[in-house]
């Protein structure tokens, strides 16, 4: 039943329930992404968990959140249990062997697994302001701060960077108001504020470096099997805003720094998005049309992405369409909004004569789902019921000393766990500040004696009954300013680019 570039979900039965043959996804169309859905308790964890193992197996990293840290457990091999023999039984699966995978941990907080960060530069202001939940105005004025820091070569890296520069931004504002836009002081104090919330969040931990090499979520270890990464979002969640726009940044990224591959047997990384409806509720829509291009364009990338929620309702139209494999686990139907889910769930399958997929998903049992997956040539096969095949790690999470363990043996041990502070907007601000003020006290020692020159002159003048008069050369301070903004600009080479999500692009 396990065969070569295709992943075994399960095995499908006809509505006598006799066995009717095995499920697969095709690895060489797992980059058309997929959906994963089902009322609570229904089996998408375990069904996510199959498919990483699968992906795994077959060489293809993975990345994941583990938003009840029931996902940790694919890092050990699991046990004998009753249930998951008779589901193996059932699905005629003769080769169930326990295994463990080649886990790493994330946690944003570094408490749980290794800390993931970026930089707010990388971040850029289109997902800062969802991030801070900005209006529009406020929204304009950080980008006017992304502007001015981009051309100046000032690297804003963590939260205090922004800060620096939001003060230096709204000192300005009359000099900026002129060239880029509005600069409204009041805008600027809301951002402030929003940005100490952020970091009450732990938003403080997020952003700073080293910040995450992309390449470090796409190992394989030495035996050809794929990592699965799973980044601990059990206190992430507690901050919906946050947990969305850390995965939202890290598609961008992915989108951003991956090169372009044609067609290949198998994607470079899959990337599961749990509990999806948080990265589309209330989110504008110039966001969400943006997301449906990143989805529609990593595809070339080689990278998979499969959605994990409740409801079909939670994605939007135009992502929901580019989802080809598609599991659907059971869904309750009570209210109007659960009926119509039910109906939108039905209709996306290619029917089958057999059943009516709209009473069958009302009925389905628990790891049981209905299943679609692309065909050569991209074609959705005709849905199945299907039960899903039980893990081969261990179901349910590891325990505080297993993950440590795991954590201390990972392939990226000690590379990130220590965050560095090197100089950036805030130490640069700083010091120009500091140079100001240095300059205008030079300024103000100048005009003093100037104006002791003048009354001794006019005192002359007054003697000699002649006039004198100053001369309008540069100040000081405006030569020292402009000299600090030309070395920094120039130091680091040009102004920043950014992609579609606004986040940085690197290589240049
Ligand atoms: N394929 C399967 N094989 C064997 N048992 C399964 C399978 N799928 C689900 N189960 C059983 O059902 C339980 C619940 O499944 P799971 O945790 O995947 O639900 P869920 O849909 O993720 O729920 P929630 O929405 O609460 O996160 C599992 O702990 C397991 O006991
Ligand atoms: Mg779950």
């Amino acid at each position: 039943m396990l065969e070569d570039g295709k992943i075994y979900l399960g095995t499908s039965r006809n509505p006598q329930d006799e066995l009717q043959g095995p499920e697969y996804l095709e690895l060489s169309l797992a980059n058309r992404h997929g959906l994963i859905t089902g009322a609570t308790g229904t089996g998408k964890t375990v069904s996510l968990q199959i498919l990483a193992e699968g992906f795994s197996n077959a060489g293809v990293p993975v990345f994941c959140a583990d938003v009840k840290g029931d996902l940790s457990g694919v890092a050990m091999a699991g046990k004998g249990k009753d249930f998951l023999e008779k589901r193996a039984q059932d699905i005629g699966l003769e080769d169930y062997e326990y295994q463990d995978f080649p886990a790493i941990f994330w946690d944003l907080f570094g408490e749980q697994g290794h800390p993931i960060r970026t930089t707010v530069s990388e971040m850029g202001p289109l997902l800062l302001s969802r991030l801070m939940d900005l209006t529009d105005a406020q929204e304009g004025v950080l980008n006017i701060a992304f502007r001015v820091a981009d051309d100046e070569g000032l690297l804003l890296l963590d939260l205090k960077d922004l800060q620096s520069m939001l003060v230096n931004v709204s000192e300005r504002s009359k000099e900026l108001s002129a060239k880029l836009g509005n600069v409204n002081k009041q805008s600027v104090s809301a951002i402030q504020r929003s940005l100490l919330v952020l970091e009450e969040q732990g938003g403080d931990h997020f952003f700073g470096e080293p910040a995450l090499e992309i390449a470090d979520l796409m190992r394989t270890t030495r035996d050809g099997r794929g990592s699965i990464n799973v980044l601990a979002a059990d206190k992430l969640m507690m901050s919906p805003r946050l947990y969305a726009t850390f995965l939202l940044w890290l598609l961008s990224e992915l989108f951003e720094e991956l090169p372009e591959v044609g067609d290949s047997d198998k994607p470079r990384l899959v990337f599961f998005f749990d509990e999806a409806h948080l990265l589309f509720d209330d989110a504008p829509k110039v966001l969400t049309e943006r997301v449906e291009q990143v989805v529609k364009l990593i595809r070339s990338k080689g990278v998979g992405v499969y959605f994990v929620t409740q409801n079909p309702l939670d994605v939007p139209d135009g992502v929901l369409a580019q989802l080809g494999n598609r599991v659907q686990h059971a869904l309750r139907a009570y209210t109007p909004r659960e009926q119509k889910a039910v109906k939108t769930a039905a209709e996306t399958f290619r029917p089958n004569p057999d059943f009516d997929a709209m009473d069958t998903i009302k009925n389905l049992g628990v790891g049981e789902a209905l299943v679609s997956t692309l065909e050569k040539k991209g074609v959705p096969s005709i849905v199945q019921r299907t039960l899903i095949r039980p893990p081969q790690s261990r179901l349910g999470p590891l325990t505080k000393s297993e993950r440590a363990k795991v954590v201390a043996m990972s392939p990226v041990a000690g590379q990130y766990d220590k965050a560095v502070d090197r100089e950036s907007a805030y130490e640069i601000l700083a010091k120009r500040a500091e140079k100001q003020a240095k300059a205008e006290e030079e300024q103000e020692r100048l005009e003093a004696e100037e104006k002791a020159r003048e009354t001794e002159a006019r005192a002359e003048a007054r003697k000699s009954r002649k006039k004198s008069r100053g001369s309008g050369r540069q100040t000081v301070a405006e030569a020292a300013i402009k000299s600090v903004t030309r070395t920094v600009a120039t130091s680091l080479g040009r102004a920043l680019v950014r992609g579609i999500l606004g986040s940085l692009k690197r290589g240049f």
